[in-house]
């Protein structure tokens, strides 16, 4: 199937209590134990981690969890999605580790080469450019930075794009089920991403597919 673009934010009051009222318990655990999987470290210890794209900071809040000596920076443009992500942090009580910013990429001008770590989930299919997340993350990380991106696979056919739809999103609310149904048509095949990770100077990181609708990109930056 082609690639349709998506708008850039969904940033509606609607959209985003929509998004953070979903249960992504199960992608978003997944996220953090591929992670862990994928670079062979159970925890991390003293590092700095920068979400991009953190939305309602459920991610960000897990990956917390799972790392409890990190400091997380999470960045987002919309500012409803950061309201809910800032509620989502008190609740969680990690204010003390947990910073959020609200900058819209590119233009935000992230701190040249300061973080250990940097993640992203589900914001590659929303830009207007794929390129600004792979100059965000190269700018924003130290030398040898741990990088793991997870986000949609588009579907290769539209029977296809009906069942995950239907298999993931029945029940929803009509707003999430829209945007889940945009996304999938908004995202990247596997082939495509290393095609823009090779064109970023990013050929290093490894992309592969971890559902029936994610894949991955993983890898440390250049020492
Ligand atoms: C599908 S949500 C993913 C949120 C979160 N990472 C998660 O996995 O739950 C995509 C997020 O990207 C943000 N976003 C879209 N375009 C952006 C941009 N150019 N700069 C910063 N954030 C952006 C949106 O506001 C939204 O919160």
């Amino acid at each position: 199937m082609d690639r349709i673009a998506e708008p850039e934010l969904m940033d509606s009051p609607e959209q985003a209590q929509a998004y953070a009222n979903a249960d992504f318990a199960q992608p978003h655990d997944r996220f953090v134990q591929l992670f862990r999987e994928y670079f062979d470290q159970p925890e991390l210890s003293g590092l700095d981690v920068l979400d991009l794209g953190c939305g309602p900071a459920d991610v960000t809040v897990r990956f917390a969890r799972a790392h409890p000596n990190t400091r997380i920076t999470g960045i987002d443009a919309g500012p409803n999605m950061l309201a809910l992500a800032r509620r989502a942090v008190e609740l969680a009580g990690l204010t003390d580790r947990i910073h959020l910013i609200q900058g819209h990429l590119p233009g935000y001008a992230l701190h040249h080469a300061r973080f250990d770590v940097v993640i992203s989930n589900s914001l590659l299919h929303h830009l207007a450019d794929p390129v600004h997340l792979w100059e965000a993350v190269q700018r924003a990380g130290k030398p040898g930075a741990r990088v793991f991106v997870m986000d949609l696979l588009r579907p290769a056919c539209a029977t296809e794009w009906d069942f995950l739809v239907e298999q993931y999103a029945r029940g929803e609310p009509e707003v999430l089920r829209r945007d889940f149904r945009n996304s999938l048509r908004a995202s990247y095949r596997c082939d495509e991403v290393e095609a823009q990770l090779e064109g970023a100077g990013l050929g290093g990181l490894a992309v592969r597919a971890v559902s029936d609708r994610h894949w991955i990109a993983a890898g440390q930056l250049r020492g």
